[in-house]
């Protein structure tokens, strides 16, 4: 079971708006599991809007939600910052973009990013990888999560 970050709030008219037209729910990481995301977090709420939505496979415009994340992270490939590249991050393993020193913890976080886990480590980097050198206290707001990874996957 995934945790509820206690402030991923939604009422319940949002959730109805969300959860409401589950047979449409279609997505890259399974319709069960997003129905079962769906059912025991709002944190899930998130993942299942972020996995419902179409990604276009090509590199979009930046949302603005990335502006924070723009500081430490390019998103040209091998152009790391303080932060390593994100270019080509989704569906890869943590911690294994070349020529970035990671702290340990995140190499050894045994995570893959896909929606899920981005969401999930973008909303809440030290409670998902304790020890991580993030230095970013997380996303809060779905919206701003689900257009991140949206954009994140994007990126090639
Ligand atoms: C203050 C600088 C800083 C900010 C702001 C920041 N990050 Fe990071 N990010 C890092 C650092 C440093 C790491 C490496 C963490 C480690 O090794 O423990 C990292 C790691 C990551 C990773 C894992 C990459 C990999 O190759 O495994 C992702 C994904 C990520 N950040 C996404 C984001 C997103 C999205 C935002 C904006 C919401 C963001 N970061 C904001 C510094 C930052």
């Amino acid at each position: 079971m995934q945790r509820f970050p206690g402030s991923l709030k939604f009422s319940p008219a949002d959730e109805a708006e969300y959860l409401a037209p589950s047979d449409t729910l279609k997505s890259d990481i399974g319709e069960r599991e997003v129905r079962m995301y769906a059912k025991n977090a709002a944190f899930a709420v998130a993942v299942a809007l972020v996995a419902t939505q179409a990604s276009s496979g090509e590199a979009s415009e930046a949302p603005a939600s990335f502006k924070p994340c723009a500081v430490c992270h390019s998103t040209t490939a091998g152009a790391n910052g303080v932060g390593p590249s994100l270019a080509g991050v989704y569906g890869k393993r943590a911690g294994t973009r070349s020529g970035y020193k990671y702290s340990d913890k995140m190499v050894q976080s045994g995570l893959t990013w896909d929606a899920a886990s981005l969401t999930k480590f973008i909303a809440d980097p030290k409670g998902t990888v304790p020890g991580s050198k993030m230095a970013f206290a997380g996303m809060k707001k779905p919206d701003d999560l689900i257009a991140v990874v949206n954009y994140l996957k994007t990126l090639k």
